[in-house]
């Protein structure tokens, strides 16, 4: 049987998370080599348009010259700035370890990327989606309405985090982009930003619920989120043009759970 090379261009530091989607959606494939930045692999399948169904990575191309661009999104029509890779997105979605009856809450939804990914691509139960700013508010709507997703699956809102009006303790997963304080705000709103997310998943989150969180505040977010409550693990860095942003897993504690 004929075998065509491919090359995946994959963030920095995710090939765990790539290597994990490939092996479960295509399973006769064959790993070349691992880099940090590229997996090579060879595979009988000879039209690249076949790999379209790959989220995680961020181009493939074969021998011939031929590019994908596996981060692009036909919903995503409308961007708010400082807004995540795609890619990054789908990404997060798998670490949050998304099930089908999941909510999911985005406190800092921008242009609603994380949780249009998690319904579109995790098939989950219901997101909600807020934001402090009404261009974000709208940015969201506009793609969920071009991502073709039903009405009962989305709640959007404007909600400031620091009075938020959200109290229901419904949500499985907080899966979120937070701001740096680089592009958007300053480490100075961050603290506030950042105290009011704890309170907030302490009040919303279920049981057993996950926290999924990109921050370059590493210090901040470890401070904010006490180790008497919150399990904190950094699992990623990730290189996003010249900032090392990390992905937090922020499980609460047994003791916490029991009260
Ligand atoms: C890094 S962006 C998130 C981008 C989003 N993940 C995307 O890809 O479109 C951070 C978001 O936090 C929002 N934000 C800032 N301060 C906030 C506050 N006090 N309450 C709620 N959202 C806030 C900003 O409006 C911005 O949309």
């Amino acid at each position: 049987m004929a075998t065509y090379s491919y090359t995946l261009k994959i963030l920095q530091g995710t090939s765990e998370y790539v290597l994990k989607e490939l092996k479960e959606k295509y399973p006769n494939i064959q790993i070349v080599k691992v880099g940090n930045t590229e997996i090579l692999l060879n595979s009988d399948i000879e039209d690249i348009n076949n790999f379209r169904n790959l989220y995680s990575p961020t181009h493939i191309s074969n021998s011939r010259g031929n590019t994908l661009n596996l981060s692009k999104r036909d919903w995503r029509v409308e961007y708010v700035s400082a807004g995540i890779n795609p890619s990054l997105a789908y990404i997060l979605c798998m670490i949050a370890n998304l099930e089908k009856d999941n909510i999911l809450l985005d406190p800092f939804c921008g242009s609603s990327v994380i949780p249009i990914t998690a319904i579109k691509h995790f098939n989950i139960k219901r997101v909600i989606c807020s934001d402090i700013s009404g261009n974000a508010i709208d940015a969201s709507k506009k793609n969920f309405i071009a991502a073709n997703v039903d009405e009962s699956k989305y709640k959007i809102f404007r909600n400031d985090i620091t009075n938020s009006k959200i109290s229901k303790r419904n949500v499985d997963r907080i899966v979120s982009n937070l701001p740096f304080g680089i592009r958007v705000g300053d480490h100075e709103s961050n603290i506030k930003l950042y105290q009011a997310l704890d309170v907030l998943a302490r009040k919303v989150l279920r049981k057993k619920g996950v926290i999924v969180l990109l921050t370059q505040e590493k210090v901040l977010l470890r401070e904010v989120f006490s180790k008497d409550i919150w399990s904190v693990k950094s699992i990623l860095r990730v290189n996003e043009g010249g900032l090392f942003p990390e992905v937090f897993l922020i499980k609460p504690k047994e003791l916490f759970k029991q009260k």
